[in-house]
């Protein structure tokens, strides 16, 4: 009997370790999230508004991995002075033109395909943004 118990513990485990490799992947916030920061100078992060990008645009892979950690997690983008540059530089990855995936560089071309929207997606102050 105790055999048994212990043999179903270890399918269990065995079901638990295997879970990750094939998540689903998370239910998406149903509120605007709010991010490191949003308190002083921007607005949160609104997913209802973003529902064309893919998930892993944004929250892309980490080490061949899924993964929907928060941007500012440790060991991630936690360098969080607005003149820290670099891979962990969280000014960069929300601001950097450069990146297709930073908010202000999809922003841009978004922009461009829709001029209309320059000033409420890639304006600083009284932006949508930063309003
Ligand atoms: C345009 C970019 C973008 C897209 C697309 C996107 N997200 Fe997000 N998501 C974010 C941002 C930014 C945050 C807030 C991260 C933070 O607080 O650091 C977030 C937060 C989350 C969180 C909460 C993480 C936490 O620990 O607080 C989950 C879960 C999540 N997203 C799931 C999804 C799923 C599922 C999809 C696709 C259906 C998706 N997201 C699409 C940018 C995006
Ligand atoms: C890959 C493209 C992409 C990325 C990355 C992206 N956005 Fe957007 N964003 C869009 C598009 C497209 C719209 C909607 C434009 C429209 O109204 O048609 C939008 C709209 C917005 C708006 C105005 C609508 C609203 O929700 O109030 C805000 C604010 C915004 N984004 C913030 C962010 C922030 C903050 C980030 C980074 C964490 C981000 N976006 C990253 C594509 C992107």
């Amino acid at each position: 009997m105790k055999k048994i118990a212990m043999l179903s513990m270890g399918v269990l485990v065995a079901i638990a370790l295997a879970l990750p490799a094939i998540a689903a992947r998370p239910p998406v916030p149903t509120a605007p999230s709010k991010m490191a920061l949003t308190d002083k100078v921007a607005s949160d992060f609104d997913h209802a508004t973003h529902t064309s990008v893919d998930c892993a645009v944004c929250h892309h892979e980490v080490n061949g991995a899924e993964n929907f950690a928060k941007c500012s997690t440790a060991g991630c983008h936690d360098a969080m002075g607005s003149k820290e540059k670099g891979v962990n530089s969280y000014y960069r990855i929300i601001h950097d033109r450069k990146l297709e995936n930073s908010c202000l560089g999809c922003h841009v071309k978004t922009a461009k395909a829709k001029p209309e929207l320059r000033k409420a997606l890639t304006g600083c102050k009284g932006s949508s943004c930063h309003p």
